[in-house]
């Protein structure tokens, strides 16, 4: 994993728009994983900005969601599927159909989810994938306790998630879904390069778990650590608890130098 702590989420949001550009100018045509919650508003936000400056083009591109509540209407307003239709799909030139997500609505979630993991596959993989993580330290919906080489699937929401994003739900937990369909760690350790944002205080405790601690179930973002092109954006915040945080900072900016 390479960890980038910079000044704020504005900062966070260009550098990895600039990976999503470099890109897009490799290759017009790929496949990019997003990921819903608050953590990544402001590079959807920054992406955008550059499709309207002409810098990038979705035209070509097929992206597809980490996870998706079982539970909720197919139309309600926080349901994954919209919400990245509404900060992003929506607001640059997808073509029509070419964002998914998994398909909770079928009335067999685990067939969906076998269904899901196969389309990814079929489409050649994930090129790039975008990350935030749970306080709880899970990534898509992968909780504490799954398996590190877990396909996607049905899963069943912690107390400590549901209570997270109860503030979608007008802070009411019993509001929030208690499964979901999500890509699995497994699924995600596929991506060609994973782009993993955290910032806040909040994300703390888990983020020094993510970069400094053991792989291991009780942390599911830890499997990260053996995936071969990861990048960790960190504000100061959500670094905080890190140990070894001036050597990282060294390492970052001795990478950008042209060797
Ligand atoms: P957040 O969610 O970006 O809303 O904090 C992250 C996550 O739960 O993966």
């Amino acid at each position: 994993m390479r960890i980038a702590i910079l000044p704020d989420a504005a900062a966070i949001a260009g550098l990895a728009a600039d990976r999503i550009e470099a890109l897009y100018r490799r290759k017009p045509a790929f496949v990019l994983g997003l990921a819903t919650g608050s953590t990544p508003l402001p590079l959807y936000a920054e992406l955008v900005e550059r499709h309207k400056a002409g810098r990038i083009s979705f035209a070509e591109v097929s992206s597809y969601n980490l996870d998706e509540y079982v539970g909720l209407p197919r139309d309600h307003v926080e349901g994954y599927s919209n919400f990245i239709h509404r900060h992003l799909v929506d607001l640059v030139d997808f073509r029509e159909g070419a964002a998914h997500g998994p398909d909770a609505w079928t009335g067999d979630s685990h067939a969906a989810a076998a269904a899901y993991d196969a389309a990814i596959r079929e489409a050649g993989g994930i090129d790039l994938q975008v990350l935030g993580i749970g306080s709880d330290g899970h990534i898509g919906f992968n909780e504490p306790a799954g398996s590190l080489t877990s396909r996607t699937h049905v899963g069943v929401l912690t107390e400590q998630t549901r209570r997270d994003n109860s503030r979608f739900f007008d802070g009411d937990i019993d509001a929030v879904p208690t499964h979901c369909i999500t890509q699995g760690l497994g699924t995600i350790m596929e991506a060609r390069e994973n782009l993993m944002i955290c910032t806040g205080e909040g994300k703390a405790e888990a983020v020094r778990e993510l970069v400094e601690g053991p792989v291991s179930q009780r942390w599911p973002a830890t499997i990260l650590q053996m995936h071969p092109n990861t990048v960790v954006f960190l504000d100061e915040a959500a670094a905080s608890r890190l140990e070894m945080k001036d050597f990282y900072r060294e390492v970052w900016e001795k990478e950008q130098l042209p060797l």
